[in-house]
């Protein structure tokens, strides 16, 4: 459910109208509903009631300041994936004791930074991170708390460039090799185990796969605690999916059922780390018309937004639904949506039914708050978009546009 809905044939975003918006700022812009994110976060903690749990936001979704704040303001914590998030998450008023920290590659320094800043656990991805980790909490006359992060090897039936729980995948620790890193850990005076970690991967659209990595890593759980690591934490990652076109991903409700099923008995507080459920549906990225061009073979809309600024259609192929702001009848044509980047992949859609659009013309790009604007580059030397966040009746920018002088920041001629 999200608050992107037509009063009068007019797209509002909660009370706004997206023209308006356009109007004051410009396009390409993202546009975020505060109503709509609130509500997510409440619905998906609240499918786990009484259980103890923490929901970590996954910055790399949305790493805006604004929806960062929102959710520290909600009580939520944070998993991070660098330094800079960690950062984000600081500035922000997020709290560092409430912050995972995951990721293959973490710097000696970035450990270092988080764990100064206190960090609730990092959650380690190989030996030879370990290993490291170790190394600076002795450094720094402490013991770093870390999860290990085990790949279950579970196939997530999700796109493969976001599937992250095979074999072949490059996260985690082989679930085999778990119980010897316990044991190596316990021996080692910068460390102290306080969790076990998996995910799987990304919109996961049904609840079999998560049933499935869970009961297997809560298995491992109730043996390393058996073995006697004081693990407390258990975190089963993000990867809930969202609804782009006609997916069906399970409920919060149906999802939060699968994994408290597959968690009884192990008395652990769990930490959740949804990103695109709690975003995705929240925001639209605003595009404006600029040309139609019919080709032999085909219809083309050129629209102001392009592959930099949303790389998912280029990037997975993915779907994400097109409104008119404006609502409009007449007979629907196929057409192809591309962007102004030279390359033939800024497609954002192909092939899709629209009454035929019109030069300058408002169109949503919907489903575009996770993974969007957190994505963008400046790519062909095109400024990052602006972005706006709606409040009920008000709305405020918080990213202005990137100024073309942004652009060369920091070069030297
Ligand atoms: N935790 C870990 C360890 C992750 O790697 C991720 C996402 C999440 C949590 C959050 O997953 P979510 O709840 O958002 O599915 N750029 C891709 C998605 C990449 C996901 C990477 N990891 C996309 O646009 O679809």
């Amino acid at each position: 459910m999200n608050h992107f809905t037509y009063h009068r044939g007019i797209l509002h975003a909660e009370q706004v109208p997206l023209a308006a918006i356009a109007e004051a700022v410009g396009t390409p812009t993202y546009v975020y509903s505060t109503a709509t994110l609130t509500r997510h976060f409440r619905v998906v903690t609240e499918a786990f009631g009484q259980h103890p749990h923490l929901l970590c936001y996954s910055v790399k979704a949305n790493s805006n300041l604004a929806v960062l704040r929102l959710f520290a303001q909600g009580g939520g914590g944070f998993d991070i994936v660098s330094g800079g998030e960690l950062a984000r998450v600081r500035q922000a008023g997020g709290a560092p004791s409430r912050t995972v920290f995951a990721g293959v590659g973490k710097t000696p320094d970035e450990m270092e930074q988080a764990l100064a800043a206190g960090i609730l656990m990092f959650n380690v991805e190989s030996a030879e991170e370990l290993e490291m980790l170790d190394a600076v909490g002795r450094r720094m006359g402490t013991r770093a708390p870390f999860a290990l992060r085990v790949n279950p090897d579970v196939d997530a039936r999700t796109h493969r460039y976001i599937a992250t729980g095979l074999k072949t995948s490059k996260f985690g620790v082989p679930f085999e090799e778990a119980v010897a890193l316990y044991a190596r850990a316990r021996k080692l005076k910068g460390l102290r185990a306080v969790g076990l970690d998996c995910h799987i991967g990304s919109q996961l659209t049904s609840a079999a796969p998560v049933k499935a990595a869970i009961s297997k890593v809560a298995g491992l759980y109730r043996s390393l605690r058996e073995q006697g690591h004081p693990l407390v934490h258990l975190d089963i990652g993000g990867g809930l999916g969202i609804t782009y076109a006609e997916e069906t991903p399970p409920s919060p409700q149906e999802y939060a059922r699968t994994v408290l099923e597959a968690v009884k008995g192990t008395g652990a507080h769990l930490i959740l780390e949804p990103g695109r459920a709690l975003v995705g549906n929240a925001g639209v990225l605003l595009t404006r018309v600029l040309y139609r061009k019919r080709t032999p073979a085909k219809l083309f809309v050129v629209v102001d937004a392009g592959m930099n600024d949303l790389i998912r259609p280029a990037l997975y192929e993915a779907h994400h639904g097109l409104r008119p702001v404006v609502k409009r009848r007449g007979k629907a044509v196929e057409v192809d949506v591309v962007g102004p980047v030279c390359e033939s992949s800024d497609v954002l859609a192909r092939a899709r039914p629209l009454v035929l659009p019109q030069q300058g013309e408002l169109y949503a790009v919907m489903s575009a708050g996770a993974y969007g604007m957190s994505m963008a580059s400046t790519y062909n030397s095109r400024p990052r978009p602006a972005e706006v966040l709606v409040d009920g009746a008000a709305w405020r920018v918080v990213r202005e546009r990137e100024r073309v002088e942004d652009l060369w920041r920091g070069e030297r001629a």
